[in-house]
């Protein structure tokens, strides 16, 4: 296989990612759910980890929300797990947030979910706390991430000579 690499989502990419949202999710994306969110929805930004040859290996989405990116889906292909495609994507993203000048990202995870907290804890993001019975499915919690760019990005001259942030004074 070619050295994969990440692109914006294209049309007809959308058949491999729903099924891909079927071998992963009980309450996948629908087919049309995925395309109207790609032509119609203009804060959403879904990016793809190509194989070659347009073969998906993972993907990743989100939506602009004022200056917050929310995450709506992160998924990689169940026999290309453990490769590190998941960070690759997911930090892709987040690359993408902090060029688009967001000040922060979030996402719901379930409470379950070990793996995928495992990934966004290692890519630098905190708990805030949970939405009890979140999910339609089984009603499990949903915990919230966070991370925030708005304090990583300001510059050293933000800073007052004492060095207590130019806000604070
Ligand atoms: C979560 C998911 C995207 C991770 O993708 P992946 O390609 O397997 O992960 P990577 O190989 O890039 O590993 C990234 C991190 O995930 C964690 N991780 C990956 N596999 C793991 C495992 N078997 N056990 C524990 N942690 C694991 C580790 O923290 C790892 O970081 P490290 O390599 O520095 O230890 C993938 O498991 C997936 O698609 N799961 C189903 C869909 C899903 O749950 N999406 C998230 C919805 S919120």
């Amino acid at each position: 296989m070619a050295e994969p690499f990440v692109r914006p989502i294209r049309e007809e990419d959308v058949p491999q990612i729903h099924a891909i949202e079927q071998a992963c999710f009980p309450m996948p994306w629908s087919e049309a759910s995925i395309l109207h969110d790609i032509r119609e929805n203009v804060v959403a930004r879904w990016l793809v980890l190509d194989g070659g040859e347009g073969q998906i290996l993972a993907y990743a989405g989100m939506w602009f929300v004022l200056d917050e990116a929310h995450v709506c889906n992160v998924a990689v292909h169940p026999d290309w797990r453990g490769r590190g495609y998941g960070r690759r994507i997911f930090e892709a993203l987040i690359a993408l947030a902090q060029e688009n000048s967001m000040a922060m990202m979030t996402l719901e995870v379930r409470r379950s979910n070990a793996v995928a907290q495992a990934l966004y804890h290692g890519c630098g993001f905190l708990d805030v706390g949970y939405r009890k019975r979140y999910y339609e499915d089984n009603r499990e919690d949903a915990l919230i991430m966070y991370r925030e760019f708005s304090c990583e990005n300001a510059p050293d001259g933000d800073q007052a000579e004492d060095g207590a942030p130019s806000g604070a004074k």
